[in-house]
């Protein structure tokens, strides 16, 4: 079985294959991930949602990040792992954003990184690229950008179309290799995806889009409470695992675990 690199992903647009990327944060994931041949894993900043517990993700740092990404790149030798850049990590020049990627590099192997922002970003994207770090883009709701945005809502609505497709086509020009698109209308997403070279990444943008994501524990049902319109669950893995600790805790409340063969 191939390794996937950047290169690969603009050879499937040409070819007009789709492809998926879930996000992965611990090593014993990746194993599976890179076994079901994900072509590409994101250490997504939804770390701080989903392993870390913040409510956003805004508190996470670049060195809460950087062990996790080390771990996805030991269990996952054959996928494309690309590392978010954490809200305060690039923002403030072309130069924050070269430090912060070169850190993540020279730490952790990942072979891109991901950043949020269209235009505004721009400068940034063509700095790490022109340094041979590969950039995913990412617009439309850039949850980094809650507070901004004034909550989770779809992007790109009526007059502000021509704002994300002035995003899409600005990180393409600033050399980005991707961009996801999240929570924008299908169409629109459609639409930029037949403008753009690179290819799109789509999560709550249809199903026009050249590849989609989702974060693994939506997408495998570990996740509690409400979750998004975009999310499919295709699986139960959270029903499975409390199962599992409920069976061994009882097991070992009736004395019937460990049983001779677990012995010593
Ligand atoms: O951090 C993340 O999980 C992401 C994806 C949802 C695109 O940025
Ligand atoms: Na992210």
């Amino acid at each position: 079985r191939r390794v996937t690199r950047v290169q690969h992903l603009a050879q499937m647009k040409a070819e007009g294959e789709k492809w998926s990327m879930l996000t992965c944060y611990d090593y014993s994931t990746a194993r599976i991930f890179d076994a079901a041949e994900i072509p590409v894993l994101l250490v997504g900043d939804s770390a701080a949602n989903v392993v870390l517990g913040y409510d956003t993700t805004i508190p996470v740092t670049i060195d809460e990040l950087i062990p996790l990404i080390r771990a996805v790149v030991r269990g996952a030798p054959h996928s494309l792992v690309v590392a978010d850049l954490p809200f305060g990590s690039y923002e403030a020049s072309p130069q924050q954003a070269l430090e912060s990627a070169v850190k993540v590099f020279k730490e952790t192997g990942a072979h891109a990184v991901k950043l949020e922002g269209g235009e505004r970003v721009a400068d940034q994207i063509a700095t790490l690229t022109a340094a041979g770090i590969p950039v995913m883009a990412h617009i439309g709701f850039t949850p980094q950008s809650v507070n901004g945005l004034g909550g989770y809502r779809v992007q790109g609505r009526g007059d502000a179309g021509d704002q994300l497709i002035a995003d899409a086509i600005a990180v393409q020009e600033a050399g980005a290799f991707a961009v996801v698109m999240e929570m924008v209308p299908a169409d629109l997403a459609g639409q930029i995806t037949r403008k753009l070279t690179i290819p799109t990444v789509g999560i709550g943008a249809g199903n026009e889009t050249d590849a989609q994501v989702l974060v693994w524990q939506d997408m495998a049902g570990l996740t509690h409470g409400k979750t998004a319109k975009f999310v499919k669950r295709f699986g139960e893995v959270g029903t499975e695992l409390r199962s599992a600790a409920e069976q061994y805790a009882d097991e070992v409340r009736r004395g019937t675990f460990p049983a001779p063969e677990h012995s010593y």
